[in-house]
């Protein structure tokens, strides 16, 4: 679904019924929107006939075409929104008409549900390119999204809070529906981008025209903004009378850019301070774990990497590799000990193993946020590092399993490894080290298109690999394990020591070599 009001009505009746809705973000593919079909398998879908991306519109239909043939599960209905930039041909056995459906729709009761009922599941990427889903209660889920509202983000139930995330994340789940409509603010649907539709002002635009008391975005929307409009020049054109706060989420911001859009919104704002405020949470989470909770009293810092104090409810941990707690300032795993707070996951959909397995099992008694970060002096929690082989791409959490899935299904491919470069924009982009089998031929930059756009398909555009680099060997450990990290800092030109069980560190060479080739990681190639 495009970011209309229809996605959220979707949404709003499947809990008003007490099913479970599975939001698939658009910008997935149809092998990736298949396999969640098939893992989700829904009675119904709810579709539109196309999204609007800043250049082009994205016809949907193709792709949940595509999906729904190639799924093993088959839907009972799809229901397509038909939108008037393009109305699309229907198929008479399974598709029916939004429009058509709601004129004869009767009222339906709500129906109650056990609070521990889910009230939806969301995918997450994983390590593995298997799907998994985590399941959110509804109990819990409502009653801690109520309590943010007031005590993280310090907005009244008149106000206008805005989350300028997409319906697809769980920022949107809980921020753009479920926590404002809630409390009773007035939330905003926007179908576009931070740049490009038309300009870099387009944010403060509409904080502007719909009187945001509150705004919740990525760094990486300020740091394109900023890229475009380095004097915050188009921001200058628009007052901001009613904004306090402006949240960030999603990803470690850095320090310039904190500073460059608390400047920014603060211009000619008479003393009257807007807090920017960087807090910390997660899909699993539902709601922030770690923040400065305005309306309990917090004022903000502008620090890179602080994501405030553990919100009430997340006793927070920094513990080292053997479940010991480590003295403040020093780095290690970011745990909460049990129990959660409402909101948080329920369990992994039809997985409850791999949900014990994958949080509750290296630290007895907490849950492993598979974030590392420290205490700071203030009791401040800094974030810095994700533990696992997780990439986070504009704010999207891509697995690079998934990634490496797709790469060896093209025929070429022996085997590869993905890995994340920094990227000043989107924070990190997905690049491919790749094997070929022995005898391939093609031209180098032909196969490259090729992996690149196979990717695209399966995967979708979201994950779009920013390069591919022909290496003849990985580098792997003895137990055969590929050592991502070591790949990751030579693309990125950072320093490193290569692991003790590296199988053979000559392979490090070859890779250097061939980045190089690639005028990537040069900067620290000797
Ligand atoms: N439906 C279909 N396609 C989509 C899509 C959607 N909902 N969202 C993105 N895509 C496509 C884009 O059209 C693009 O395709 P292209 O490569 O053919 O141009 C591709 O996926 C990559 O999109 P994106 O990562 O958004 O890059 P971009 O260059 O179009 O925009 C930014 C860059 C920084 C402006 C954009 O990534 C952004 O706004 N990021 C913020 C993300 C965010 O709010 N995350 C929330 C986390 S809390
Ligand atoms: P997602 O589940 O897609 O919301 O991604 C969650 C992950 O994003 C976290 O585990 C962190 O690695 C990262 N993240 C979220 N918020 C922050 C933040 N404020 N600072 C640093 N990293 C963050």
């Amino acid at each position: 679904m495009p970011m209309i009001p229809e996605a959220v009505i979707a949404m709003l009746a499947s809990a008003r019924i007490g099913a479970i809705h599975v939001i698939v973000f658009g910008g997935f593919g149809a092998k990736e929107l298949s396999n969640r079909i098939n893992h989700a398998e829904p009675v119904v879908i709810v579709s539109a006939s196309c999204g609007i991306e800043s250049n082009r519109l994205i016809e949907y239909k193709p792709i949940l075409d595509q999906a729904v043939t190639n799924s093993a599960h088959k839907p009972k209905k799809c229901i397509v929104v038909q939108r008037e930039m393009l109305v699309v041909d229907l198929n008479s056995t399974i598709d029916v008409d939004y429009s058509d459906e709601l004129a004869s729709a009767r009222p339906h009761d709500c129906v109650p549900v056990a609070a521990t009922d889910p009230i939806y599941m969301l995918h997450t990427s994983g390590t593995t390119g298997e799907p998994k889903a985590i399941v959110r209660p509804s109990g819990g889920h409502a009653v801690a999204l109520y309590w943010t509202m007031k005590n993280v983000y310090d907005v009244t139930s008149d106000e206008v809070f805005w989350a300028a995330s997409d319906l697809g994340w769980v920022v949107g789940h809980s921020y753009i529906a479920y926590a404002p409509l809630l409390y009773g603010c007035t939330s905003i649907l926007y179908e576009g981008k931070p740049v490009g539709t038309p300009d870099a002002g387009a944010i403060f635009r509409a904080i502007r025209q719909h009187g945001c008391s509150s705004v919740f975005i990525s760094p990486t929307a300020v740091r394109a903004i900023r890229r475009e409009d380095p004097e915050g020049l188009l921001a200058a054109k628009y007052k901001l009378p009613k904004l306090r706060s402006f949240f960030m989420a999603g990803e470690i911001c850095d320090h310039n850019t904190m500073n460059w859009i608390e400047e920014v919104i603060n211009r000619g704002s008479n003393g009257n301070v807007k807090q920017v405020v960087d807090h910390w949470w997660q899909t699993e989470s539902g709601w922030s774990i770690g923040a400065m909770c305005l309306g309990l009293g917090d004022r903000a810092y502008t620090k890179s990497s602080n994501v405030g104090k553990p919100v009430p409810g997340w006793n927070v941990k920094v513990l080292n590799s053997k479940g010991e707690e480590v003295s403040q300032g020093q780095m290690g795993n970011l745990a909460v000990k049990l129990p959660l707070p409402p909101g948080a996951m329920s369990t992994i959909w039809k997985n409850d193993e791999k949900f014990v397995k994958t949080y509750f099992t290296k630290f007895p008694g907490y849950y492993d946020t598979l974030d590392s970060g420290r205490f700071d002096e203030f009791g401040h929690v800094n974030v810095l590092a994700r533990t696992d082989d997780i990439i986070n791409v504009a704010g999207h959490r891509l697995s690079t399993g998934a990634l490496e899935e797709s790469v060896a299904s093209c025929r070429e491919v022996v085997e590869c490894a993905v890995v994340g470069l920094n990227d000043m924009v989107k924070g990190e982009v997905p690049l491919a080290l790749v094997v070929l089998r022995r005898g391939v031929d093609r031209d180098a930059s032909e196969l490259k298109n090729v992996i690149v756009s196979h990717v695209r398909e399966t995967v979708g555009p979201v994950a779009s690999l920013k390069d591919v680099v022909f290496v003849p060997r990985l580098p792997k450990t003895r137990t055969a394990k590929l050592s991502r990290s070591t790949m990751k800092a030579l693309a990125n030109g950072e320093p490193f020591t290569p692991p003790p069980t590296l199988e053979d560190v000559t392979v490090l060479d070859e890779i250097k070599c061939a980045l190089g080739e690639a005028g990537i990681g040069q900067s620290h190639l000797n």
